[in-house]
């Protein structure tokens, strides 16, 4: 993907934005051994050979991960109040990786990360969202008629929602908790909490469990792994099937 020169020598760590501009501009940055003199040229990271004082950049690799988010956690990269954010699970990693969407901080599992804008622009756009299943753990046991509204789409405070599918997936008598499987297309703030409450079955425990048809499997808690190029493969093809409404 094209981007400003001056962007792609911050992120590779050149220096910051402002002091690439005054490199370009000084005539010390080239392009496939061409100077690049002006500002705003746009330039490949991956595919173009770009250099600085004739020494070549090295562009941060597209890196991405499936996270398996405990409950407790912020999903972001820095918390003014020293709570627990899903970048201190990555210690290993060195890439800047950001979280694609959010899950609250009481709900786990499955989150990626990416330091592809690109792609995790493509899986976040409203126009795009793919398929997002949940299993949602709720106060009693919900009534068809009632997961029939849901799955039709119900009235919430911002609007309708689209239509959900949905299943029973444990139901248990003893403590009169059911545990309600969930697909939804839209990432609306805390959607899935607000939809069962909006049936009056409170959310008592909230777990993703898939993402554009990838699934967390057997990954432990607090863990994570890289996708595979297959996976990455499968979520662009998952976000343009969105798109077209699939
Ligand atoms: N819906 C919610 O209510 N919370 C989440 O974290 C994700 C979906």
């Amino acid at each position: 993907m094209e981007e400003r020169l001056q962007k792609i020598l911050a992120n590779a760590g050149v220096a910051s934005r402002r002091k690439c501009e005054e490199l370009i501009a000084a005539g010390k940055v080239t392009v496939n051994g061409e100077v690049v003199k002006a500002l705003g040229v746009k330039a490949d990271p991956v595919k173009d050979a770009i250099a600085v004082n004739g020494k070549k950049i090295k562009s941060e690799s597209k890196l991405y991960l499936l996270f398996n988010k405990p409950k407790g956690v912020i999903t972001s990269m820095h918390d003014e109040k020293g709570r627990t954010v899903v970048t201190d699970f990555l210690k290993g990693v060195k890439e800047r990786v950001y979280p694609v969407g959010r899950l609250d901080y009481d709900t786990e599992g499955l989150l990626l990360l990416t330091n592809d804008g690109e792609l995790a622009n493509l899986l976040t756009h409203p126009r795009h969202h793919v398929a997002k299943t949940y299993l949602a753990t709720v106060e009693r046991v919900p009534h068809g008629d009632a997961l029939d509204k849901l799955q039709k789409g119900i009235k919430l405070e911002d609007g309708m929602t689209a239509p959900a599918e949905i299943e029973y997936h444990d139901v248990d008598p003893e403590s009169n908790q059911a545990t309600i499987s969930i697909t939804i297309r839209e990432g609306r703030n805390r959607q899935v909490r607000r939809m069962f409450e909006a049936i009056h079955h409170p959310v008592i425990r909230l777990k993703r469990v898939s993402f554009g048809g990838l699934t967390l499997d057997n990954l432990q808690r607090g863990k994570y792994r890289k996708l595979s190029e297959a996976e990455v493969q499968s979520l662009r093809d998952a976000a343009k099937k969105a798109e077209r409404g699939g």
